[in-house]
């Protein structure tokens, strides 16, 4: 049984006051939500206030990237050991808009999830095609490509923690959402990759979110899928109400 995963990305939005005003009010929002697991992931500059802001909540904290390597002279990055330093459990790596404006590749993708993983942190790896992937029929080799070599070599145990999250770049801030249906098979894709890859059992256990303009009107729809197991917001996760509400209909 797997449990649903609900993530807030901020993206580039939010002060540290900002940030911490929203999860003190999503506290008490959630506190009696069972059956999902909520994660916020602030910019770097506001995880170790809104840590502590989520001290005894039932609220995870998430960063939106992560760099490989321990320490050294790169300048701007920050370490796995940073982001459990300051209390995070998940990261989210290979961000569409990594892939698009930063350079993020499937080569740096999976030095992070490894980094991440050495360090005890979820990755949160993200895969999914663009419009002109799905409209040329490349869809499921796009999801099998970004999977496959996001994920290589890490190990079954090491597997059991992270999440994968489908996010059709089509559906990325456009108020397009995949319908429940392409949710669904994009999600079998990746789940029975999983399989070939792994095992049954270890797929089966896997969470796969979805992402791309999911909102309260739009959750329960998506929920209802067999392999969609949470959802990863961006948009509508600004807003205390809007996200808590998504967190309500997932669980
Ligand atoms: P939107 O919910 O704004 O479409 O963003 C989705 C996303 O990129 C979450 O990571």
């Amino acid at each position: 049984m797997r449990t649903p995963i609900v993530v807030a990305n901020w993206k580039l939005n939010k002060t540290v006051g900002e940030a911490v005003e929203f999860t003190s009010a999503l506290k008490g929002m959630v506190s009696g939500v069972d059956g999902v697991e909520v994660v916020v992931t602030p910019a770097f500059t506001a995880l170790n206030a809104v840590a502590s802001t989520l001290s005894g909540s039932n609220i995870h904290l998430s960063a939106q990237d992560v760099f490989w390597a321990d320490n050294g002279a790169f300048t701007g990055e920050i370490s796995p050991a940073m982001l459990k330093d300051v209390g995070c459990e998940y990261v989210i790596i290979g961000h569409s808009e990594r892939r698009q404006y930063f350079g993020e590749t499937n080569e740096s993708v999976n030095k992070k999830v490894k980094a991440a993983l050495s360090y005890d942190l979820r990755p949160i790896v993200c895969v999914g095609e663009s419009l002109e992937d799905r409209e040329a029929g490349r869809t499921e080799s796009v999801i099998d490509n970004h999977v496959r070599n996001g994920i290589a070599g890490i190990s079954p145990e090491a597997m059991q923690s992270a999440v994968i999250a489908y996010e059709p770049v089509w559906a990325i801030g456009t108020g397009v959402t995949a319908t429940p249906d392409q949710a669904q098979d994009a999600h079998l894709v990746i789940r029975s990759l999983l399989s070939e890859l792994y095992s049954v059992e270890l797929a089966a256990q896997v969470r796969i979110q979805y992402g791309g303009s999911v909102k309260p009107e739009n959750t329960s729809e998506l929920m209802t899928q067999p392999d969609v197991d949470g959802a990863l917001v961006g948009g509508a996760s600004l807003e205390v109400e809007s996200f808590a509400a998504i967190a309500r209909l997932a669980g």
